[in-house]
Order: C-alpha cells, then structure tokens, then sequence
C-alpha cells in the first residue's frame, strides 16, 4: 500500500505535521495556493520561526521523504490519506470562517483522489463541519476530524509526544487507516463520533484560555492585597486535580487560536441555545488585562504624556515570530493613544507593521536607553540575561513594569530600579521572608 499522504495548507501546523509525519517514515507531499511559501518551503525555508524545524525539514527534502507542491492533482495523486490543516480565522460576529476549508473541500472534488483515500480535517472547526465536509465529498472519500493540539514555537516537538490523538470517524477503517500513521508513537488513541472529536479541540484550548483568565484574575486580587500571585497559583497548581500549567498570569492570552477559539465555541453556544456565562468571562477578562500594564505605568510615572517607553517584546509568547492577534501591539496602540513613544525591540521580529509613532530598535539595551520606563511584554529568556546594573544606566526614571512576571525583582530592586510586576508583591524581600518564615 502507498506510504504517501497528501497535507493541504502549510501554515505552522500543516508545516509541522509534514515534517512529523516524515520523522515518522512516511512520504508526505505539502501543498498550498501560496506558491511563495511552497517556493520558500522547497527551499528549506520555513513560513513561520518553529523550534527544531530547520534541519528534518531539510534532511527530508534532500532525501525526497518531503516535497511541496503548488499542482494539487500531483499532490493527491496516489495519497491514502489527505490531511486538511487550512485556517479557520473568526469572521466579524466571531463565528469561525470556513471558507477555505470549503474551498479546499471543493477542489478536491476536482481532482482524482486515491480509491478508498481518506480526507482528515485538522483544521479547528465547530461540531457538525466534518458532518458536512463528509457529505460534500460523499462518494469520493471517507471522511474523519483528527484535531491538532500543537503550539507555535514548539509544534514539532508536540506532534511527536503527544498527550492523545483524537479520531472522529464513522467508519473504523477510515479511523484504523489514519491512527496507523502514529503507531510509533505510543499516544493513547480516541476513538469517537466527529462531533465530539470538533468539541474535544475547541473545548481543550477555552479550557486552556479560561485558566489563563482565571490566574489573571487572581493576580489581580493578589496585587490589590499584596500578596504574591507566584506562590498562590504555585502553591493551587501543585494539586493535581488543578496542575499547575497555564496558570502563568501576564499580559493576557494572545496569539491566532485562543481567542478565536473560544470565541467560536460562544457563538456555537449562543445557537444551541444554552448558556455561555463562562467563555463570555474568560473573553471579557483577557479582553481587560491588557489594560492593567499601561495603567500601571501611568500611575507610578505620573501620566504617559511624551513618556519614552521601552517595550521588550512584540511577538504573541516567546519561541516564535508571529504577532498575529499579539496583545503587545494592542498595548502600543494603547501608549501611543495616550501620548508615549514606545521604542520596541523583540528578539525573533524584524519587521512588523507598529502602530504610527513607535520605533524599533536593534537590541534591548538600545531600546532602553534614554526611555523614562521598560516595559516587558513577551517571555524571552534572553531578557533575563540583561544586566539590571546596565538597564539602571540608561533608564530615566528607573521604572520597570514586568507584564510576564519574567525577570527577577530582588536583582532590579537591589540596583534602585522600581519593580512592578502582574500579581507579584510590589516588595519581593518581604514576600520571601515572609514564604520562608
Ligand atoms: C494554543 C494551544 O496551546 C494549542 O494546543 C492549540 O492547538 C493552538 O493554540 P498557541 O496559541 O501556539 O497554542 O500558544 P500557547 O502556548 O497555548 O499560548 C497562547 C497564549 O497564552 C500566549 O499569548 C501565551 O503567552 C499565553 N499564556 C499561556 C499565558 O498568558 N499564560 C499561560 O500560563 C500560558
């Protein structure tokens, strides 16, 4: 039997999954409408930054494991199993926009697929879409929903140790045919109905928001009783009933998916007719949170009128390059609104469009130097590494606002800067004396 598989789109997730799937000995054609990425691609060049990418993407391009296609005939021809990873962004009233889904749906219906070929959807979709898909290409293919749940930055590294794989099918062989492709993995597979397997993606990643929300929430508290938000959701996130992932308060959630995410499984809510009292909170509080760091400068500068902000961070979380739906450039909208000039520097983006008013700069240092206050928005390590002694010198009013809870307070404060971070005592000393004691 053929060990080709065809993916259709080669975004971060059809990107990782090809270069998964031939990590795993599988021969696997990519294909897009975007000649320009599939020309970078067969390059070796990826779209998007992804950790670890770089060198199978090449191995298995020059062993001829990887191909990209821009011709979508070739690139079923011969496939057992399609896999469908296009973009299902919100539309305007925060349903999810289908239509390249149905786009790609309908050209395969234009092309000869393999006999008994199986089409996956991957993309995140609403309950009841695969259902659908299933009965447009009736005839041509099986259908079934295999969600994805890997995160930017590290999707490779998901694809290959994953906590589950999900199968939504109708048909066992279609399911068998497709879970096959993972045996070396050793995942526990869930055999279920399509629709639960669209609920199981969209619901795992609200979840995922509704934690996040949730540590912001009490970060807030936190910060209003001087307590430490650190120790608190540490301490609760110990229990294993809780875990203690994703309970990192910050800036808010940011990023192509959650948001979205949450936001269609709302709409599906409100046209079931049941209640969405929580997902609309989870939306309302990430939607706030943003708000509290430029509040915050405010307050301890005085007022941001003609203030030079320093801002490390522009990208939606640490490892990656996208500012898609990033809450940093809400954030320097907001300075600029109220009359800051934020000079920005991200280590992995080089060109972004900022709102009118802001500047890039080359490296942290240089965007600190002369600003009135640092302002930290994405979690990258590599700011850790910056002296706060060489920080203290080129800081006008010594004022740090740490919007990820990244760096160390004791070693700011113990040069004079002032610290402030999200939910974090505003004196760490006594907070850690007061832990140990
Ligand atoms: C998410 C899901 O994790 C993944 O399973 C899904 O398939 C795609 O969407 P991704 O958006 O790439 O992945 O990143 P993730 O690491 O989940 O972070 C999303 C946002 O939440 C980022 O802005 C991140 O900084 C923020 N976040 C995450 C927090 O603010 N606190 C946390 O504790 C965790």
């Amino acid at each position: 039997m053929s060990k080709k598989i065809c993916i259709v789109g080669t975004g971060y997730v059809g990107m990782a999954s090809a270069i998964g799937l031939a990590e795993l000995g599988w021969s696997v054609v990519g294909y897009d409408i975007m000649t320009e990425r599939i020309a970078g691609l067969r390059a070796g060049i990826t779209p998007y930054r992804e950790s670890g990418i770089d060198e199978p993407l090449r191995r298995h391009l020059a062993s001829g494991a990887l191909s990209f296609v821009t011709d979508l005939a070739a690139a079923v021809h011969d496939a057992r199993i399609v896999i469908l990873t296009v973009g299902t962004p919100s539309s305007s009233d925060g349903s999810a926009d289908l239509s390249a889904l149905r786009a790609a749906t309908d050209a395969l219906l234009r092309v000869p697929l393999a006999p008994s070929a199986v089409v996956v959807v991957r993309s995140t979709v609403p309950p009841g879409t695969t259902d659908a898909l299933a009965g447009v290409l009736a005839g041509h293919a099986r259908v079934i929903y295999a969600p994805e749940f890997l995160r930017e930055g590290t999707a490779l590294r998901d694809f290959l140790h994953p906590d589950r794989i999900v199968v939504g099918t109708e048909s066992v062989g279609a399911a068998t045919a497709y879970a096959a492709l993972f045996e070396a993995l050793e995942a526990p597979v869930l055999l279920t109905s399509r629709c639960n397997a669209e609920l199981i993606k969209g619901v795992s990643n609200a979840f995922l928001a509704l934690k996040i929300s949730f540590a912001n929430e009490i970060a807030n508290l936190c910060e209003e009783l001087g307590a430490d938000a650190g120790d608190v959701l540490r301490g609760v996130g110990y229990d294993r009933r809780i875990g203690g992932a994703f309970l990192a308060p910050g800036i808010g959630f940011g990023g192509p998916c959650f948001e979205k995410d949450v936001k269609s499984l709302r709409c599906v809510a409100e046209g079931a007719g049941t209640g969405y009292e929580l997902l609309g909170a989870v939306l309302r509080v990430n939607n706030a949170q943003p708000a509290r760091v430029v509040e915050t400068l405010a307050r301890e500068l005085g007022g941001l009128d003609g203030a030079t902000i320093a801002v490390w961070g522009l990208a939606f979380k640490a490892g990656t390059d996208d500012v898609r739906d990033s809450l940093a450039l809400r954030i320097l909208g907001d300075l600029v609104e109220r009359g800051a000039r934020p000079v920005a520097y991200d280590p992995a983006v080089r060109t972004a469009v900022l709102p009118k008013g802001c500047r890039l700069a080359a490296n942290a240092l240089e965007a600190a130097t002369g600003a009135d206050a640092l302002l930290v928005l994405t979690e990258w390590p590599s700011f850790r590494e910056v002296e706060p002694v060489a920080l203290a010198r080129r800081l006008r009013r010594g004022l740090v606002v740490d919007g990820r809870n990244l760096l160390d307070p004791e070693r700011f404060v113990a040069v004079g800067l002032r610290y402030r971070g999200v939910g974090r005592s505003v004196d760490p000393v006594q907070s850690s004396l007061a832990v140990a004691g």
